[in-house]
């Protein structure tokens, strides 16, 4: 595991777009790619940097039966902020379906696999431990599926959120994600420190912490989300 502990928003933008580049500089990806607050300010850093425009993206999750024409959907979300600014196409946008229909799933995890593995995975880390939409309780070996979402999480993405929060979501397992050849955890705010923590075996076990078991694992994070992990960072 590596960690990276950065001061400012900036900073930490800048040091997870460095290792994304790192990873994906003269390839086609496929790119694992989140949505949410944190990654905002990585794709402007990434849209300074030269990628292949035929870069492949698998995203985390999207909303149940959203309209993927409503502007808060994570796909018309990765399109806007991710997509055009870095030249991407997007029929190289692959999302799991909204529909939660069981052959679609199958087919999203069959060209997962396909494409895969994702060679670098971005993700955020939810105040209560989930990542991608995998909630508390959430199992290593989860694949691809539709869940219902916690209420801490509908109220804390109801400020993105255009309309009433849907109340489930289809989102990639922990399985899934650990397929991946990295992962890159990017958490800012003191609001993410305990969930942070729960990674390095602090507190609670959250769906977050079935993470530290990946072989490449980076942590990217501002000093109030490492605030409870300072000392393990500089062991
Ligand atoms: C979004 C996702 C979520 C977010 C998490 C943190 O694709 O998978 O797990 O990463 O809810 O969201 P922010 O970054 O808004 O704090």
């Amino acid at each position: 595991m590596r960690i990276f502990i950065e001061q400012s928003e900036q900073a930490v933008a800048q040091r997870a777009a460095g290792l994304i580049f790192e990873n994906l500089a003269n390839t086609d990806g496929p790119f694992g790619v989140a949505t949410g607050s944190t990654p905002t300010p990585i794709y402007e850093q990434l849209s300074q940097l030269e990628l292949s425009p035929s870069m492949k993206l698998f995203a985390l999750d999207e909303y149940f039966q959203i309209d993927p024409n409503h502007p808060s959907s994570f796909r018309q979300t990765l399109i806007r902020e991710l997509v055009r600014p870095c030249g991407f196409s997007e029929d190289n946008l692959h999302l799991p379906p909204a529909s939660a229909d069981e052959s679609e799933i199958e087919k999203f995890e069959v060209l997962l696999n396909e494409l895969g593995p994702v060679k670098i995975q971005l993700l955020g880390i939810g105040s209560n431990g989930h990542v991608a939409f995998n909630e508390p309780g959430s199992e290593l070996e989860s694949t691809t599926r539709k869940v219902k979402l916690h209420q801490t999480t509908i109220v804390d993405n109801q400020r993105h959120f255009q309309g009433e929060m849907p109340r489930f979501a289809v989102t990639q397992g922990i399985a899934t994600i650990m397929r991946s050849e990295a992962l890159l955890l990017v958490a800012r705010g003191k609001h993410k420190a305990k969930a942070l923590a729960s990674m390095f075996g602090v507190g609670d076990l959250t769906p977050a912490s079935h993470l530290a078991k990946h072989p490449n694992l980076i942590i990217v994070a501002d000093s109030d989300a490492a605030a409870l992990i300072e000392s393990k960072s500089k062991s």
